[in-house]
């Protein structure tokens, strides 16, 4: 590890540091059985150092940001690129961290042949089934849960997008999707992953309703994502409250794609404010028994997502541009330096589908 990823575990930000004793955070997450996880980018998690420091040093799974989707998987018809998932999946496994599978149908980031494409039901279903057996079917065992439906809902909700597999299929696209994925790969976790619904509301209401029903109908439906990108000052309560809901259901849960961005000019005092913000987010998941752990959305504000698409926000991760530790990062050990509870223990093992994780 070299050295500015161990300054992460010994230099404050500010005048407020790290709590005390609070060494290693992965170790930490493993001892409360939950994932605390990472978006990462295929060119840095190759080639730049410190990113990959970050990562290993603070982190027990890894979420591919884009390189699992469909343009880049299967950017020409039966032409499957494996450069950049093969790169996420192998460093992971080289360092005995998960991988959370990001993700198999959605409305955006779809290559041309198959967003333009004229299709038959039956022909998309065929083209669906390729994807996920060339897909899942290659990280078979080693990926334990996957985004299979990604946002299915419209931004707003509470109506379903009517996206290409809602247009060709029609709306039971969700049930048969998540049926194929199952018959393709049995022992993974099935996650439909959702925006905008962490605080409840009408889009949560009908997520749920959704979700009733299909475990209702016997659909291997097994969590929910809860993206969780959220705004400074704006943060629910009652994430955790929402997240029961579900796990009422006997669904899992997961924070999948958590960040935090703040309106510019960033103040210290914004930044000093993020850290209870991720800490609130770690101690809801902890607790709720059945949630499976947080991922984090970009290694740090340099490869967020963040400025690109809401010009004027930023500094939404827990390290700055120059891989410095912010608040936002101890306010993930205060919440995982409690101690563990009983439940603890019976957690599904996350993003392993059950089955116990390897770790070095
Ligand atoms: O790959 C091209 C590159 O060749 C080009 O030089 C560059 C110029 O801007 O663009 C690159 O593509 C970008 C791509 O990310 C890869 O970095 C796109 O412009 C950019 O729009 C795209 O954004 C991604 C976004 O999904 C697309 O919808 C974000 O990185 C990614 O963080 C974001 O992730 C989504 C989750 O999958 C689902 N939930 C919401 C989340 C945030 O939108």
């Amino acid at each position: 590890m070299c050295a500015t990823a161990l300054l992460a575990l010994t230099q404050p930000w500010a005048d407020d540091g790290p709590p005390p004793g609070s060494g290693d955070l992965p170790a930490l997450a493993r001892a409360h059985g939950v994932d605390l996880g990472v978006a990462v980018a295929v060119e840095p998690l190759l080639r730049d150092g410190d990113y990959q420091d970050v990562v290993e040093g603070h982190y027990t799974s890894v979420t591919a940001e884009n390189t699992m989707k469909w343009e880049h998987v299967q950017p020409e018809r039966g032409v499957f690129d494996w450069s950049g998932p093969d790169a996420v999946v192998g460093f992971a496994e080289d360092r005995g961290m998960n991988v959370r599978g990001h993700t198999l149908l959605w409305h955006n980031q779809q290559p041309e042949w198959l967003s333009q494409g004229e299709w038959t039901s039956d022909e998309l279903r065929g083209v669906l089934r390729e994807h996920m057996e060339a897909l899942m079917g290659r990280y078979q065992g080693r990926i334990g849960a996957w985004d299979v439906i990604n946002e299915p809902f419209e931004d707003g909700g509470p109506f379903l997008r009517e996206n290409l597999w809602y247009q060709v299929l029609g709306e039971d696209y969700i049930a048969e999707a998540l049926r194929m994925a199952h018959e393709v790969d049995p022992q993974a976790r099935l996650y439909i992953n959702e925006f905008n619904i962490e605080g409840g509301g009408a889009k949560a209401d009908a997520l749920y309703a959704l979700a009733a029903d299909l475990l209702d109908r016997g659909v291997p439906l097994h969590g929910i994502g809860f993206q969780s990108h959220f705004v400074h000052g704006q943060v629910p309560e009652n994430l955790a409250e929402t997240m029961t809901r579900f796990t009422d259901l006997g669904l899992e849960v997961t924070v999948t794609e958590l960040d935090v961005r703040i309106a510019e000019p960033v103040s210290e005092e914004a930044v000093q404010e993020q850290r209870e913000e991720f800490r609130h987010v770690v101690a809801a998941c902890l607790d709720v028994p059945a949630c499976q752990g947080v991922t984090v959305w970009g290694v740090s504000d340099a490869h967020s997502w963040i400025p690109e698409w809401f010009p004027g926000y930023g500094a939404a991760t827990p390290f700055d541009e120059d891989y410095a530790p912010k608040p936002a990062l101890w306010g993930m050990v205060d919440a995982l330096s409690r101690e563990p509870s009983e439940r603890s223990a019976t957690r599904t093992a996350p993003g392993a589908g059950g089955r116990s994780r390897v770790r070095r």
